[in-house]
């Protein structure tokens, strides 16, 4: 079994100052939120995992179709001998598209905060396809990424729906830092959830069994963790709602009383109202017309678009022009 890197981008401490920083900013303003990155600790990448599989949870399984009939042209076209993937997780759909870019692929490159994450995903990938370059990068994707001098054409693939986590103004300069990875030529294999009717998309954001609530929970025990926070997550319902005008899920955590959480480590004490809420998450649902545009603003163009056949899911594949 050929042995993976693993590279480490951040500082070791920048978890550390990020997070109090992001803590510091979200939590003492109106309304408050935080950042989804910090979902993802070793329980968090876990308890995402589960909600792939959850019944109501379809993108994973509408992106997986869409990857199983689309790998090979995606691999006729790109010709890719680098694969880099962004915010890769278990990597566990991204196989379809491996197997497809191989022979041809020299070097898979999987960016993610989740260090946990990175390394299950090298160990299966490797122990697979012993010939395959794995070198995964401990890396935060919105803060402009050095990427290893691996071999093109260079394929960038950012799935599972993540670009709908950031919001608008966020997306616009990650989308311009991802076409300064590419030469002309190169191309990003980017995955979309598409806009559809409020009940499947509140549903496979707040599930029958709890998962989800447990997962947008975990935040707090990172909080309890790090900063030395005192927050029950039990003070707090999960709340997911469909915003029709700006066409994004919002999951929220709401105060069930008044209360106090304090924050050792920030020195800071953060009050709640019966009833408050703070975002920590939107999930943008897209429209092809909207996907292009951005796109094209960030120097990308629109090559190819593949829906599963119910029509909820889109992976485009764009090009560096
Ligand atoms: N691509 C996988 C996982 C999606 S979940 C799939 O489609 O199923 C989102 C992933 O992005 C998680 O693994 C999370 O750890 C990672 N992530 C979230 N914010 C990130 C950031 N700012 N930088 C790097 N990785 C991030
Ligand atoms: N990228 C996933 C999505 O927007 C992340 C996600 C799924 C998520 N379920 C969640 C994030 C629940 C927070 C809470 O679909």
């Amino acid at each position: 079994m050929s042995p993976f890197l693993l590279t480490r981008t951040l500082p070791e401490d920048a978890t550390g100052a990020d997070l109090r920083a992001d803590v510091l900013h979200g939590l003492t303003r109106t309304p408050k939120d935080l950042p989804p990155k910090w979902f993802y600790d070793a329980r968090g990448s876990e308890l995402f995992e589960e909600i792939t599989r959850l019944p109501e949870y379809y993108p994973t399984r509408a992106e997986r179709e869409i990857l199983i009939a689309r790998a090979a042209r995606i691999a006729e076209v790109t010709r890719a001998r680098t694969l880099v993937e962004l915010g890769s997780g278990s990597s566990e759909k991204t196989r379809h598209l491996i197997e497809a870019l191989l022979p041809g692929l020299e070097s898979y490159v999987p960016v993610d905060v989740s260090e946990s994450a990175l390394r299950g995903a090298a160990e299966t990938l490797t122990a697979e396809h012993p010939r395959l370059q794995v070198h995964a990068l401990i890396a935060d994707f919105t803060r402009g990424l050095a990427l290893p001098g691996t071999p093109g054409p260079r394929l960038v693939a950012f799935l599972g729906g993540t670009i709908g986590n950031l919001l608008p103004e966020q997306r616009t300069l990650f989308l311009r830092s991802v076409r300064s990875l590419l030469a002309p030529g190169d191309a990003l294999l980017l995955g979309t959830d598409l806009v559809k009717d409020e009940r499947t998309l509140v549903a496979a954001y707040d599930d029958a069994a709890g998962v989800t609530a447990a997962f947008n929970k975990n935040v707090l025990a990172v909080l309890a963790r790090e900063l030395g926070a005192d927050a029950d997550p039990d003070d707090f319902d999960h709340v997911a709602v469909w915003d029709r005008e700006k066409e994004w899920i919002e999951m929220r955590l709401r105060a069930r009383e008044n209360l106090t959480v304090k924050i050792r480590e920030l020195d800071l004490a953060v009050t709640f109202e019966a009833g408050e809420e703070m975002r920590t998450e939107v999930s943008a649902k897209f429209r092809q017309e909207g996907v292009r545009r951005e796109l094209a603003a960030a120097g990308l163009e629109l090559a190819h678009w593949w829906t599963d056949v119910e029509g909820r899911f889109a992976l485009s594949l764009s090009t560096a022009v």
